[in-house]
This record gives C-alpha cells, structure tokens and sequence, in this order.
C-alpha cells in the first residue's frame, strides 16, 4: 500500500484555504491532480467533499473522513465512510490523500505509519484571491514535517506561478511504480 498526499499550498505562509474555497483558481492545478488521482482511491475529510463539485470526483473512489458514522454520501457504490484513521494502516491499495488542513496533520502527525510515503507539494507564488471570508487554513506542520523527514525526488516543474515537486519519506522503501506515474503525470503538462 502506497500513500501519497497531494496538495497546493501557498508560498512562505502555507495557506491552502479560506473559509472553504481554495484562494486561487488554476485550471492546470487542477488538471494536474485530476492526473495524479484518476482512477484511484481518494481520501479526503468532510468539509473537502462537501467542496467537490456535486460532492464527487469522476473515475475516482472517495474514502470521506468523519467522525460521524451516519454521514451519507452522494455515491455509495464508490464512495465510503471512515470514522477511524487508523483503518488506513491496514488498507490495501494506494491512497491519495487530498486534504484539507485536518486531514493532512491527521496523517502529517499521527503513527509513522499513517504517515504518506510520497508528498506532491505544490507551491503557488502568486496572490490570494481577494474578498474572501473566513479563517486562513495552512498546513505549517506539514510542510515542517516534510522539509525535515522527506527528500526530494523530482526536479521542480513550473508553470502558471505554481511549483511542484514530489517528496519521498527518507530511508524507507517506495513503489517505484507509483513514483514513476505521478512524475510522468506532472510532467504530462
Ligand atoms: N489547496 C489544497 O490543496 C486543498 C486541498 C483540499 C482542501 N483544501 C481546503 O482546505 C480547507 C478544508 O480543510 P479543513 O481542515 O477545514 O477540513 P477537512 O480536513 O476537509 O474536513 C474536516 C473534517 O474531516 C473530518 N475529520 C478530520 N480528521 C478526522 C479524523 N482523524 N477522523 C475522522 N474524521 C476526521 C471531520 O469531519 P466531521 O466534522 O464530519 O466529523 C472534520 O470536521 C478548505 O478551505 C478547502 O478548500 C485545500
């Protein structure tokens, strides 16, 4: 099982969100994580899957986070309730961690092996949208936890202001076959 966490945070002050809309709006960042993700299971917390758009990600299953067991999702064929992280660590297949801010620390702070084997970091260098309302959610933590515990495995690619990278868990073994299709993805842009 290979976990992997994908994000877009902002430079310097890690913001990846406010309130719950992310502050910027690039169409190739999102086309990037739908590439990355297609066609494998996501993990994402409620309030990230209440802000999909129809609460569904196509070609993908979606493993919401809650600690409500009761939550109904759109897609029950596809989509599944979990109240207990530590389920993870004896899940298989991959699982591509999609946020937000909790659910990322959840992983980023919990056992070591919650913790993802592969980060996709992707930093934006450009303004915050303005006029949005709401607290300024970042992932500070995270990002201490990768510059110290992970190692950069891929060269930085640019484009539209955004920087990616791909960050592995230093001295432990990774799936060469899941790291080699998420840089050919990045690098499909
Ligand atoms: N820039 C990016 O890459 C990116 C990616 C994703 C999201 N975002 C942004 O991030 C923000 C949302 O982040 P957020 O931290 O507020 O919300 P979130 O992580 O999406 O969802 C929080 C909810 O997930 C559930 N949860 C979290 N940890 C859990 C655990 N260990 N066990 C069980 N359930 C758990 C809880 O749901 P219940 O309350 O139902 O129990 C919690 O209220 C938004 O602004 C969004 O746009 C940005």
């Amino acid at each position: 099982m290979t976990k992997v966490a994908v994000w877009c945070r902002h430079a310097e002050d890690n913001i990846i969100g406010i309130g719950p809309h992310i502050p910027w709006h690039i169409a190739s960042d999102f086309k990037r994580f739908k590439r990355i993700t297609t066609g494998q299971n996501i993990i994402a917390g409620e309030k990230t899957y209440e802000s999909f758009p129809g609460r569904t990600l196509p070609e993908r299953d979606i493993y919401v986070l809650t600690f409500n067991a009761d939550y109904e999702v759109s897609d029950p064929g596809h989509h599944f309730v979990v109240t207990n992280i530590q389920n993870f660590k004896d899940m298989e297949g991959d699982f591509y961690i999609a946020g937000g801010a909790s659910v990322y620390k959840a992983f980023m702070s919990g056992s070591a092996r919650l913790l993802p084997d592969i980060i996709v970091d992707s930093v934006y260098r450009g303004e915050l949208a303005p006029g949005l309302s709401g607290p300024r959610i970042d992932i500070t933590p995270c990002v201490e936890t990768m510059l110290k515990n992970y190692r950069r495995m891929s060269a930085e690619y640019e484009l539209d202001n955004v920087v990616t990278s791909v960050w592995v868990k230093r001295g432990d073994f990774v799936e060469q076959s899941v790291l080699k299709r998420i840089i050919q993805a990045i690098e499909e842009e």
